[in-house]
């Protein structure tokens, strides 16, 4: 916020007002402001409480209270005796309180029926703001759902000198009494006494106007793009999706347990990795001088590394999770997962974030049913917890998403081996771009007509792949061809979910290791596992952006997560 201009316009206002004492400035009052993330509110939730009054700009209380803290705070630059003498005695923290939301007054059966006549203060930034000949409505969005606030201003709210400063992208508080609508689009709207500008902003340049803009153009402008609604919507099926998913693994009895990012082991054995390295950190003018970097008959000496031995970032947390499985019992890891993967498909991160349960004393049969299970839980829990953003995904983003996911809840999924699908891909007479043999990986186009079309929209789990195109870790089967791997296939979206279960035999994890060229020495607390009390364990990873497309129906995976990496692009 301009500091100049933010005194000009607020120092009427703010002075004048009698819930201000201390302010001398509109800068100090928004200063004040960006402190009430701190400062206790006044209300609990209606939840815990019936709704009464509430105010943000709180008349000066008690020595004792939790609002006295944050006055004095607020007034850092001419502090009156009193709050000097507390500040110089020290004074307990205020007391946390949760912050009433926009969410939580309209979010009800009622969408906010309940709230009429009640006083409520809303902080938010503006959407648009539509001046008529007698009142301006100003739609206002503090995030906590797609809902906006309607606020209604008359000349006489106070602020409202401020108005031409109330355009779409600005930060503002308004304070009032909620009153039924008269407008059809909501049940109630707020009849404003006081506004305040907090952080203007300019509707020239303000990136992000009215009109629908593209999700390409929006990507350009990730740092803004969450005050749209779908990105919102997103954002918050997103959270619940993950809360959701520790609800899941908690309830069931397994320990979330924290993988490395760093790591020397490349799990998948793909070759996939990002080099952690310090080697290129001089500071050279314009960068590393390749000069500068040790290397040993020719190659790049990573003894003088950070390490002493090259690094990279994780591809998956399951190596690590198998040896907490192999205490614990039921572990699951939930973190960031990087993959050097150059391509450029909906599908594909360079980071993404990665689930990865690891059950103990368990086959693949085992595997399936926790991959189901989970599947299933998230799913119900976003039809039954987001059901305005759900409602909002199954208009504007993929109609009849509702639909579809309610099916995935409730109907059984559907399991083949490897080989029956190679069959029915033969046997459907479909001319695909990549040939179906067996032997070779299925690909997406193979995935998903399995699944959309031969299941109509079923998830359907592939098990028993031939181990050459699967990784050292699975459990070889009996006919020594295949592995007891699993993938699970969705609708749009192909593989959500890749598992195994894993090679408990020290000799036959030996064997594969040699196979598939890795070094055993590298994997020694790898193959301990196998060494001191193996068991038959399993797991799976399933990518939590290519759930968040299923969830939302969002075609691309770059807006599945706030801030995409991907070939040739790190912004932001
Ligand atoms: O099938 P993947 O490679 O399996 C593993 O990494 C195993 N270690 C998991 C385990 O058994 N613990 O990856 C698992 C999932 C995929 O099914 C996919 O959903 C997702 O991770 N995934 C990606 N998501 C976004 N961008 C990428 N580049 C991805 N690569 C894999
Ligand atoms: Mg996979």
């Amino acid at each position: 916020m301009d500091g100049s201009k933010s005194k000009q316009i607020g120092r009427d206002s703010v002075n004048s007002a009698p819930g201000f004492p201390y302010f001398t400035t509109m800068a100090a009052a928004a200063a004040a402001c960006r402190l009430l993330r701190l400062a206790p509110r006044r209300l609990r939730s209606p939840r815990h409480s019936a709704p009464t009054a509430l105010s943000l700009f709180p008349t000066p209380l008690s020595a004792s209270s939790g609002w006295r803290s944050y006055c004095a705070a607020a007034q850092a630059s001419a502090p009156p005796p009193a709050a000097a003498a507390a500040a110089a005695a020290g004074e307990a923290v205020g007391e946390f309180r949760r912050r009433l939301r926009v969410a939580e007054v309209k979010g009800g059966e009622d969408e906010g029926a309940a709230w009429v006549g009640k006083e409520l203060t809303v902080r938010g930034w503006v959407r648009t703001c539509r001046a008529q000949r007698t009142v301006t409505f100003v739609e206002v969005n503090d995030g906590s759902c797609l809902s906006n606030m309607q606020c209604v201003l008359t000349p006489d709210t106070e602020g409202y000198d401020q108005i031409d400063c109330v355009t779409t992208g600005a930060s503002v508080i308004v304070e009032g009494v909620v009153a039924s609508s008269q407008g059809g689009k909501q049940k109630v709207e707020l009849k404003v006494s006081k506004i305040v500008v907090i952080g203007e902003s300019d509707p020239t340049s303000f990136p992000i106007q009215k009109k629908r803009a593209s999700r390409e153009f929006l990507r350009t402008v990730a740092h803004l793009r969450p005050r749209t609604n779908t990105f919102g919507a997103v954002a918050r099926v997103r959270n619940a999706l993950a809360f959701a998913t520790h609800k899941f693994f908690q309830d069931n009895g397994f320990v979330w347990v924290s993988s490395p990012i760093i790591t020397a082991s490349d799990c998948e054995g793909a070759g996939e990795q990002f080099y952690v390295t310090t080697l290129l950190s001089n500071t050279a003018e314009g960068g590393c001088l390749v000069n500068n970097i040790p290397s040993k008959d020719g190659r790049v000496d990573w003894s003088q590394d950070f390490f002493c031995k090259p690094a990279f970032l994780t591809v998956s947390g399951q190596l690590n999770g198998e040896t907490y499985a192999s205490a614990l019992s039921d572990i699951y890891t939930f973190g960031p997962t990087f993959r050097a993967e150059n391509s450029n498909t909906s599908r594909h991160l360079a980071e993404f974030w990665m689930i990865e349960p690891e059950l103990a004393f368990a086959d693949l049969n085992d595997d399936m049913a926790c991959a189901s299970a989970y599947l299933q839980y998230v799913v119900k829990y976003i039809l039954e917890n987001c059901k305005e953003d759900m409602d909002f995904f199954n208009t504007w983003v993929e109609k009849g998403i509702i639909d579809r996911l309610s099916d995935v809840a409730e109907k059984n999924f559907v399991q083949m081996s490897y080989s029956d699908a190679i069959e029915l891909l033969i046997r459907s007479n479909k001319k695909f771009e990549f040939p179906v043999k067996w032997g070779l990986d299925l690909q997406s186009e193979h995935e998903r007509y399995i699944t959309e079309v031969a299941f109509s929209g079923r998830p359907v789990i592939i098990r028993d792949y031939p181990k050459e195109i699967k990784a050292f870790y699975m459990r070889q089967n009996d006919d020594g061809k295949t592995v007891a791997a699993m993938d699970l296939l969705v609708p749009r979206v192909g593989e959500l979910i890749g598992g195994s279960q894993r090679e408990e035999r020290l000799d036959h994890l030996e064997a594969r290791l040699d196979e598939s060229n890795l070094n055993k020495d590298s994997y020694w607390w790898y193959l301990d596992l196998r060494r001191y009390g193996s068991v038959p364990h399993a797991g799976f990873g399933l990518g939590f952006e290519r759930l968040v497309q299923f969830a939302t129906g969002i075609d691309n995976i770059r807006d599945a997560i706030p801030f995409p990496r991907v070939p040739g692009s790190a912004e932001f």
